[in-house]
């Protein structure tokens, strides 16, 4: 049967762990890999802008042999010029596997339920597998492991929230959301998250306080306060979010070796300042280059025996 990536929660541990094996070696030795999907294509349906999502996942089907196709939010017209069905019907004919980056949650799960071949989510306004899934092997590369660890988010409780919220509670590391009220993450997902924790030993907390999140954290995190589509928004939420800014102060209070990450696009200035994100501490192009390896990883998992 085909699997789809839709959500960090449809992962078990062992399968995270698996991907992050992989990803280890898709690292160590590139040309190991060059012909695992030699002739497999891979849609790239996009309806949001992105820089990161579309060049790595089409540069990582050219490194594994294979070929990504970017089809531009005008192109298909999900769900205008045709069905979300149809698309998925159709597609299935051509590719191996099709990334959608979109605004509903359920059109990725409905092109899912149409196609006959592996969908990941590439965003969705309720989630960011594999954004989450890059954040999750950037720590467990910089700071060894999970156990014991924990990361701050603050900012905007949104679907990389979401996806932080089930990746730590899969893995085991400690999350605590600092976010303005109003603005916490979903509360579903917070409660599928502390389900997952209960069985990895993960600590979930919300608070409405940066300062109380990143006191002794291992690792900070912050994303734009106004995510894509939201762009109205953007005025009011500068002045909500103005306590929320990840900077140096914020920085003093977290462990010395403490990570800052994003992301990213950062609106530098606004979620975070230059000399928190040009700081030592920051990691936030080596985890956007972690995109690339494991993106590559889940594209051999899904696409490699179909
Ligand atoms: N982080 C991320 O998904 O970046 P893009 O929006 O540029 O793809
Ligand atoms: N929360 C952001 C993430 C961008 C990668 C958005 O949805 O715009």
């Amino acid at each position: 049967m085909k699997k789809d990536l839709i959500s960090i929660k449809d992962l078990s541990a062992e399968e995270i762990e698996g991907i992050f094996a992989l990803t280890d070696e898709l690292k160590k030795d590139k040309s190991k890999y060059a012909e695992s999907l030699k002739g497999k294509t891979l849609a790239l349906i996009f309806q949001k802008p992105s820089n990161r999502t579309r060049v790595s996942f089409a540069v990582g089907m050219f490194q594994l042999g294979g070929l990504g196709i970017y089809l531009a939010p005008d192109e298909i017209n999900l769900g205008v010029r045709e069905t979300i069905q149809d698309v998925a019907r159709t597609l299935s004919r051509y590719v191996d596997g099709i990334v959608l980056r979109t605004f509903e949650h359920r059109n990725v799960e409905e092109l899912a339920k149409y196609a006959s071949i592996p969908v990941i989510n590439g965003l969705s306004d309720l989630s960011h597998p594999c954004q989450g899934l890059a954040d999750l092997y950037t720590i467990r590369e910089k700071l060894g492991s999970f156990k014991g660890l924990t990361l701050a988010y603050v900012g905007d409780g949104n679907n990389v929230t979401h996806s932080l919220l089930y990746g730590c509670s899969r893995a085991g590391l400690n999350i605590t959301i600092a976010t303005p009220e109003k603005f916490e993450p979903d509360a579903g997902v917070v409660k599928q998250a502390k389900a997952f924790a209960s069985l990895s030993g993960a600590k979930i907390q919300l608070c409405y306080k940066a300062s109380e999140a990143c006191k002794n954290a291992d690792v900070i995190y912050t994303d734009v306060w106004t995510s894509m589509g939201r762009e109205k928004e953007a005025a009011k939420r500068r002045k909500i979010f103005r306590s929320f800014q990840v900077n140096k102060k914020l920085l003093s209070l977290a462990k010395k070796h403490c990570l800052i990450m994003h992301c990213l696009p950062a609106h530098r200035g606004e979620e975070i300042t230059d000399e928190a994100i040009d700081s030592q501490n920051s990691v936030v192009f080596d985890q956007a280059e972690n995109r690339l390896h494991v993106q590559k990883a889940i594209l051999i998992k899904l696409l490699k025996n179909t």
